[in-house]
């Protein structure tokens, strides 16, 4: 497998990108896959409390030249998962100059060399730190669900990874929150007809998960269904978005 830097996004707040981002490097490190785990969320970071540990140093602290990215760099749950934390309350990224960040892109894109999967969990919305981060991956999820304001906001997002990233020639598309697999497939159906007729463009369907109770009380507790219901659904479709990454 070549090594792989890739993003989460999904335009809408709210609509599971932490949860796929922390489930797909579950998995990956689970297959014994050297996987890191990036918190690119610099307004509401938070995947060092959804994994329950503590980092002493953070995205923002490398930006902020606190220490250098390596430093960040936190052994995560697992013996095959590293993380770089974010840190919520400030939007480190709109705050540096041009320089810096860039510097830093070059940086962890020469990191992610290191690893099987690099996985940027991006935050909502479409500003500099969420565009910065796209530039730099070669390959790209939107997670959108049913809500229709979910998907003109994915619509928005597959619009400017097209303008930004040229090099990707495809997309993938998670659709979350479904009330059943015929509304997920109706819902991808609706965004893929918009995108095609506007941007000529068709993102490619990785899989439809499930509205699940047990995501939201497992997130509470700071574990993840993957773990904890490891045959359900929803792990079953984590497995099935892997598989689905891994052609994209
Ligand atoms: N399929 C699902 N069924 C039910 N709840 C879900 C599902 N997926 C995610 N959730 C819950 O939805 C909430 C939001 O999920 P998450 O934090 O992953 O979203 P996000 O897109 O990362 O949000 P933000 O834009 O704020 O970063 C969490 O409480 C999570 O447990
Ligand atoms: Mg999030």
């Amino acid at each position: 497998m070549n090594p792989s830097l890739l993003f989460i996004a999904s335009g809408k707040g709210g609509v599971g990108k932490t949860w796929l981002s922390t489930g797909l490097a579950l998995l990956w490190s689970r297959q014994k896959l050297r996987t890191l785990l990036v918190d690119g969320d610099l307004g509401a970071a938070n995947i060092d409390v959804q994994m329950g540990f503590r980092a002493r140093w953070t995205l923002a602290d490398v930006l902020a030249k606190r220490c250098t990215l390596q430093q960040a760099v936190s052994a995560g749950v697992d013996s095959h998962l590293h993380v770089i934390a974010g840190k919520s309350g400030m939007n480190a990224v709109d705050l540096m100059s041009a320089e810096r960040l860039m510097f830093v892109r070059e940086a962890l894109h020469r990191l992610s060399c290191q690893y099987a999967y690099s996985l940027l969990d991006l935050g909502a919305g479409l500003g500099t730190g969420v565009r910065s981060w796209m530039k730099i991956c070669h390959k790209g999820v939107i997670v959108i669900t049913p809500d229709p304001s979910s998907l003109t906001d994915g619509y928005a997002a597959i619009k400017t990874i097209r303008s930004l990233c040229p090099h990707m020639q495809s997309v993938g598309v998670v659709v979350n929150m479904a009330e059943s697999d015929h509304e997920g497939q109706q819902t991808y159906s609706l965004f893929a007809k918009s995108c095609q007729k506007l941007l000529n463009f068709s993102p490619t369907l990785l899989g439809v998960v499930l509205w699940d109770d047990r995501i939201r009380s497992c997130m509470r507790k700071q574990t993840h269904v993957f773990d904890m219901f490891p045959t359900g659904h929803s792990a079953d479709q984590l497995r099935h978005v892997s598989r689905g990454i891994e052609v994209l």
